[in-house]
């Protein structure tokens, strides 16, 4: 069989990516630029920043990422570019020059949804076996995926309110942390206790999730402690919070792995790169006979292999969009 080359382009946030895989499984170049420099004075991403920033890379990503692989256009089969969801005038720029090259070299365009490609970092690690249940955790959403066989999802349930990471970002920035404050938060839990009390989100038997009222309340613990001038603990903070938000995530991942009987459990996104969170599904699938897989740390956050990867899958399925394909802030995993 002939081996099938996707040229992968992310643009969704603030990482200008490009990537090409082989055969869904095996990275052969990728070229991130990261402006995280840019947007953490600000305590989060400006979106006018940040499509100005992907205008500047986008060709100079594509172009070091083919030099890195030592190919040209006329080796790729089909160009994968993340339509959405994400920052719309960001989505646009990788989009335009996905487009514009599947036009100029008459490579079939793939579009993926921003989280399948979350999802598909993991087939970058190894095969995905089915039926499985994905855990996407990220920036803008956590949501419990299940998935029959390849490219197929279906919704289990979701944030009702803030996404996890961005709960972990707010909660940084109480702390004086700046933006991206999860990793941070990752690394102060590992000195701290947890001797705050924080109250557990949406303890019900559905599997959705609900961080605002845990924001609000460190956002409140912080106010109070101030007002009467006791400093807070940081590590402990971080831990405290950290431990709750673990919890939370451990309790509905279970409940769908044991109501859906899966053998194989998959975690994604942005907040997938949290060592507790992973050490803790990973005792949990030991202790439920499930196999788990997790991502690579550096694809864990948005980058063009992960597009590439689903793209493939995509393809295969024969998800072809025409030249009007347009970018969506918003929409279904499906
Ligand atoms: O997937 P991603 O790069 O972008 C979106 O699609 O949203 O995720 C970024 C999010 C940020 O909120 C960041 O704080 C969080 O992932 N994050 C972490 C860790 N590393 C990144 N959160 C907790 N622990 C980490 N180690
Ligand atoms: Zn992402």
């Amino acid at each position: 069989m002939e081996d099938i080359y996707i040229l992968g382009i992310e643009s969704s946030c603030d990482e200008t990516s490009c990537s090409i895989v082989k055969n869904g499984c095996e990275e052969i170049a990728t070229v991130i630029s990261s402006q995280i420099a840019i947007h953490s004075s600000f305590g989060g991403v400006v979106p006018e920043i940040a499509s100005r920033e992907h205008v500047k890379n986008i060709t100079f990503v594509i172009e070091e990422c083919l030099t890195k692989a030592n190919m040209t256009m006329q080796n790729i089969t089909a160009i994968a570019v993340t339509y959405g969801p994400g920052l719309i005038g960001s989505l646009l720029v990788g989009l335009e020059a996905a487009k514009t090259l599947s036009f100029i070299y008459n490579k079939p365009l793939v579009p993926v949804h921003h989280h399948a490609g979350h999802i598909y970092a993991n087939s970058l690690v190894k095969k995905m076996s089915f039926p499985l249940i994905a855990l996407v955790v990220s920036g803008g959403h956590t949501e419990l995926i299940y998935m029959k066989e390849d490219y197929s999802f279906e919704k289990l349930g979701g944030t009702l309110d803030d996404a996890v990471g961005e709960c972990y970002d707010k909660v940084a920035r109480v702390i004086g942390i700046k933006y991206p404050g999860g990793p941070v938060i990752d690394k102060l839990a590992i000195t701290g206790k947890p001797t705050y009390h924080l109250p557990t989100p949406l303890n019900d038997d559905s599997y959705n999730f609900s961080f605002s009222g845990l924001k609000s309340a460190v956002i409140n613990l912080a106010h109070k402690e101030k007002q009467k001038g006791v400093e807070l603990n940081k590590e402990d903070l971080a831990a405290s919070f950290q431990s709750v938000v673990v919890e939370a995530i451990t309790k509905k991942t279970l409940k769908a792995l044991k109501d859906y009987k899966v053998n194989n459990f998959i975690i994604a996104g942005g907040v997938a790169a949290n060592k507790v969170l992973r050490n803790r599904l990973k005792e949990l699938c030991i202790e439920n006979d499930i196999d788990f897989t997790f991502p690579e740390m550096k694809y864990c956050t948005d980058n063009g292999a992960m597009i590439a990867a689903a793209g493939y899958f995509a393809y295969k399925k024969g998800r072809i969009a025409t030249l009007d394909l347009n970018s969506k802030s918003n929409d279904k995993l499906n």
